[in-house]
């Protein structure tokens, strides 16, 4: 990269702990950065992470003598070839726009002569307030770069635009050129399926499960991102289409199984993240079932199963399956592994506290015939690209074998 000194303004909020991965992926471009830390940041992460994280001490205080010694204010505005400020909060964006400098990290945006950018990150009514989306128009008029926000789930339980960037995002859109995607699965046909599915009881109930789509989505966008033509057969989601895929809505097991088959010719790699119905009900009332007796039977029948169907065909893809427990992870991911024939199978724990089933993060425990790999909890976009970079390199193996 051509930057080579990111000054990081730090603000407080949720999204200051993701900072952290971004000082990482800035250093790893080769940038020396040093991190400048509001009050209320200190309260969400520890200095002594971004210290660790940057190499240098953070800088927090705008009257402490001895950090003005080390390297005052304006120097530290001068040293920068980039400030980068990322979470910005509306308190903080307000200030830059209004230009009040009543601590260091506003201080040091009036004195900074380089390129400034703010990536927002705050509750997504805060962020379509008038006077807030004011402050970023004049912030724009003054020449600083807007970053985001994205849109999604958020830390107060909302959904909307507002969320943080994610730091590989952020770094991709500052690092230009100079940090080209890496297109390891450039040309190549992938086929994947994301979200539940909806088994119908009759016109007005059914039968699903808890996935959001997510950890499918961030997949098929990381596969985008390599250079794959990706088509995703979708359940029922409430995620935007990724960039650059075509995507297929499907509702049911059988639906999701026919529109797998339809689209598997000429694949070179399939992806079932799906949570597919093992079970659906055996008949589906033409009318609404009324309340009679006490109790009811449901009677439900096996669906077809998709991942196996896929690993039969002839030609076959190279087969990734995923496997969702939660219990005894190891045993039932292999069995899945032979039974279903798959070449790969990503298996993720459920019911937890964090990972699995609708949550921003994950872990993923990675099986192979005589391998396996532990990818540990973090993002879903950032746990995609890794799972995607581990099935390049053994299909590229068995390929090669
Ligand atoms: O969507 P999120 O909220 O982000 O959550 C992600 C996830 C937990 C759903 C995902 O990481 C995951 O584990 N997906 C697979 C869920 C599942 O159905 O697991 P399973 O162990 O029941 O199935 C094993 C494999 O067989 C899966 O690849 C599944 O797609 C496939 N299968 C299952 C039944 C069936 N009829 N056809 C299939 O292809």
């Amino acid at each position: 990269m051509t930057t080579k000194r990111i000054l990081l303004g730090v603000c407080g909020g949720i999204a200051a702990y993701k900072a952290a991965e971004l000082v990482r992926l800035f250093r790893k471009q080769g940038a020396e950065v040093r991190v400048v830390m509001t009050a209320s940041a200190q309260q969400f992460v520890n200095q002594l992470t971004f210290q660790a994280l940057s190499g240098h001490a953070v800088h927090t205080s705008l009257l402490d003598a001895e950090q003005e010694n080390a390297m005052g204010h304006i120097n530290l505005a001068r040293w920068a070839d980039l400030l980068v400020v990322a979470p910005a909060t509306a308190n903080a964006i307000g200030k830059f726009s209004h230009g009040l400098a009543d601590d260091l990290l506003s201080t040091l945006y009036l004195a900074a002569l380089c390129p400034v950018y703010v990536v927002p990150a705050m509750n997504q009514a805060m962020w379509h307030k008038p006077v807030v989306q004011e402050n970023i128009a004049r912030l724009k008029q003054q020449g600083v770069k807007i970053l985001g926000p994205a849109q999604g789930d958020q830390a107060c339980g909302e959904t909307g635009f507002g969320r943080m960037l994610e730091p590989t995002e952020i770094c991709l859109q500052l690092c230009g050129t100079d940090n080209k995607p890496d297109l390891y699965l450039q040309g190549l046909k992938v086929l994947m399926t994301a979200g539940p599915t909806r088994e119908p009881l009759d016109p007005v109930r059914y039968i699903t499960n808890r996935s959001s789509g997510k950890m499918g989505y961030a997949l098929a966008q990381a596969a985008a991102n390599a250079g794959a033509q990706v088509t995703l057969v979708s359940g029922p989601v409430s995620l935007p289409t990724p960039e650059g895929i075509k995507r297929v809505n499907v509702e049911s097991a059988a639906q999701m199984y026919q529109a797998v088959m339809e689209n598997i010719s000429e694949c070179a790699l399939y992806i079932g993240a799906a949570a597919v119905a093992d079970y659906t009900p055996a008949t589906v009332q033409t009318e609404k079932i009324k309340k009679h007796a006490d109790d009811s039977v449901l009677v439900l029948q096996k669906t077809q199963d998709i991942l196996a169907a896929v690993a039969a065909a002839k030609p076959r893809p190279f087969t990734v399956g995923f496997a969702a427990e939660t219990q005894d992870l190891e045993t039932y991911a292999l069995d899945k592994l032979s039974r279903k024939n798959a070449d790969m199978i990503a298996a993720n724990w459920v019911g937890q506290a964090e990972g699995g089933f609708d949550s921003e993060r994950n872990a993923l425990h990675v099986y192979w015939q005589g391998g396996q790999q532990h990818l540990p909890m973090t993002e879903k976009t950032q746990l995609a690209e890794q799972l995607l970079k581990l099935i390049a390199k053994r299909l590229h193996e068995k390929n090669t074998a």
